[in-house]
């Protein structure tokens, strides 16, 4: 009788989860000074409820934040945030064997360290959507000019998705996170669900390149879903 292989360890992403990690976590898989961004103009794509721009607002950073459910009212995200995060720490806890404990010291660490994101998050977000902090959007399309941003981030939603966002809308979406910056673009992680590495990244990259567009992956001291140890780094070319 031929044996059946197991299906590979995953985490089961039935939808883009409203998920979000904080300014400490950004700062380590990005292998960001966020000293050196005061007074910088920064864009995170895909922002979620990551405390990250309510926490560089307040040190000094023009940070803006995109989302594509960044049109619904406070309490509504924050039924959101309840829903989901219930989902990915049950899965989280389920499947301990997909993380790495190098950046926290344990799970139940690392779950109070995004839960206390989102509580900034909608503590912030309320008031500052009115003032552009929080501004609604999805790649592949920007509502922002060319160049407008000095660095542009963008976590866990390429690549982690692929079986949703094709190889095409990986392309036109990483070439509009570089229209939008005047500088650099940084997106992380480069492994999809099971924590391989996005099997199109080498072609992705190709692609890039024939746009004007250079790219560098770097290693990060940083992992805790297994794999998420690196990111892309874009340039346009001048
Ligand atoms: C897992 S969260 C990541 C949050 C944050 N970047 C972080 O790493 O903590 C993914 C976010 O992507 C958003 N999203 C889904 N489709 C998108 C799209 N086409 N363009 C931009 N954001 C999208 C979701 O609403 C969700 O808030």
């Amino acid at each position: 009788m031929p044996t059946l292989e197991p299906p590979p360890l995953q985490m089961e992403l039935p939808a883009v989860s409203f998920f979000g990690r904080t300014l400490d976590e950004y700062a380590r898989f990005f292998a960001l000074d966020p000293a050196q961004l005061r007074r910088r103009v920064v864009l995170d794509v895909a922002a979620g409820p990551s405390s990250f721009t309510a926490e560089a607002s307040r040190r000094g950073i023009d940070a803006v934040a995109v989302d594509p459910l960044y049109d619904r009212a406070g309490p509504v995200l924050a039924e959101q945030v309840k829903h989901d995060y219930g989902r990915m720490f049950g899965q989280i806890r389920a499947k301990p064997q997909l993380f790495r404990l190098k950046s926290f010291e344990s799970l139940a660490a690392a779950e109070s360290d995004r839960r206390a994101a989102a509580r900034w998050f909608l503590a912030d977000y309320e008031g500052n959507t009115r003032h552009g902090r929080y501004v609604r959007g999805a790649l592949p399309l920007l509502p922002f000019l060319d160049g407008a941003f000095d660095l542009v981030l963008c976590a866990h939603l390429l690549f982690i998705h692929a079986e949703r966002f094709d190889f095409a809308w990986h392309v036109t979406a990483c070439l509009e996170l570089a229209r939008v910056s005047g500088g650099e673009v940084r997106i992380h992680p480069l492994c999809g669900a099971d924590g391989r590495p996005y099997a199109g990244l080498a072609r992705l990259r190709r692609e890039l390149a024939t746009h004007g567009v250079r790219s560098e992956v770097r290693e990060v001291d940083y992992e805790f879903f297994a794999g998420s140890n690196s990111m892309l780094v874009l340039n346009r070319h001048t």
